[in-house]
């Protein structure tokens, strides 16, 4: 008899193909799935079937996971590291550059100049206000990346090819991780020392008990008036209260996030963007060729591997 997998999100076609029609039902409607295959939907203790015998996840984070429940009942939860963290790089890269230049400032501005028909009034409009969106360059400022995992180093080799000094932290790097960073990328002892010294700090953790709030009041008080933090990685990693006294007395220039926090919406000092970190094509169809690939393995040969 075929598995059914029970899709909760929009799947991939890349990753459906990889699990033949002859073995495999895919609908997003089964009462009795031997498996779910997912992305970002929040998925409930009690959405979980008794039949079901694993998880995947097309994407990095398995917080929309009730993990511990599944530990409990011994279904396998399956995620997808480093498939998606090409995309999220390129994003921070973005990040970055919306953090040292004009550009949202400036484009917003350009569209409101709509009633000017004469290009000369237009040029010379724009010519006495550009310098109110003068920026400054990241050749030569220091990155700080926190969390060296799949995102972080590759992070931290795009940062070097801007010409950035990065400085890196994480207190769980493996021998292999640390083996695959750049020599370049210096090591903070200490994450104060990491937010004290840099002049964007950029986030790359999952969050979990220990990271959940990570960046409090005293590390955000550590940070430089100009420096920019960039969070493209979860939104509880930083904590909201904390961030807005800090926005509110100075102690940092910017925060760049890719989720859209009701509290910070309408606010000069922060750029955010719709969780879009992974939404590329190329992302999504790596990811769900993973997670397909884990479940059509675990579910045929019984092997549970990630990646
Ligand atoms: C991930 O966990 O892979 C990213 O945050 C993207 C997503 O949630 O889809």
């Amino acid at each position: 008899m075929a598995n059914r997998i029970l899709t909760l999100n929009q799947i991939s076609v890349r990753g459906l193909d990889r699990l033949p029609r002859e073995s495999y039902e895919i609908a997003s409607e089964f009462s009795h799935p031997e498996a779910i295959l997912l992305r970002s939907h929040k998925l409930q203790p009690a959405d979980i079937a008794d039949s079901v015998l694993a998880i995947a996840r097309a994407g990095a984070g398995v917080n929309n996971i009730p993990v511990e429940e599944c530990t409990r009942r011994g279904i396998p939860v399956f995620n997808t590291p480093g498939a998606n963290a090409n995309a999220v790089k390129e994003l921070v890269a973005a990040g970055l550059l919306l953090g040292s230049r004009g550009i949202v400032a400036g484009s917003e501005y350009v569209h409101t100049l709509g009633e000017f028909t004469d290009k000369g009034e237009l040029n010379k409009t724009l010519e006495a206000n550009k310098k109110r969106f003068k920026g400054n360059e990241l050749h030569g400022k220091t990155l700080g990346v926190v969390g060296l995992g799949a995102i972080g180093s590759l992070v931290a080799e795009m940062a070097l090819t801007l010409g950035m000094e990065v400085v890196g932290y994480d207190p769980a790097l493996s021998v292999d991780a640390a083996w695959r960073l750049p020599s370049e990328v210096r090591k903070a002892e200490a994450l104060s020392s990491l937010f004290a010294r840099c002049d964007y700090v950029t986030l790359h953790l999952p969050v979990l008990d220990s990271t959940r709030g990570l960046v409090n009041a005293e590390l955000l008080s550590a940070m430089q008036p100009h420096a920019c933090l960039l969070n493209f990685a979860r939104e509880e990693i930083v904590d909201e209260a904390s961030l807005i006294q800090a926005l509110d007395a100075g102690q940092l220039r910017k925060y760049i996030a890719d989720f859209p926090t009701p509290a910070l919406i309408g606010r000069d000092d922060v750029i955010l963007t719709p969780h879009i970190g992974a939404s590329t094509d190329e992302a999504e169809d790596n990811c769900a060729v993973m997670a397909a690939d884990q479940l059509r393995d675990f579910l045929e040969n019984g092997n549970i591997r990630n990646s």
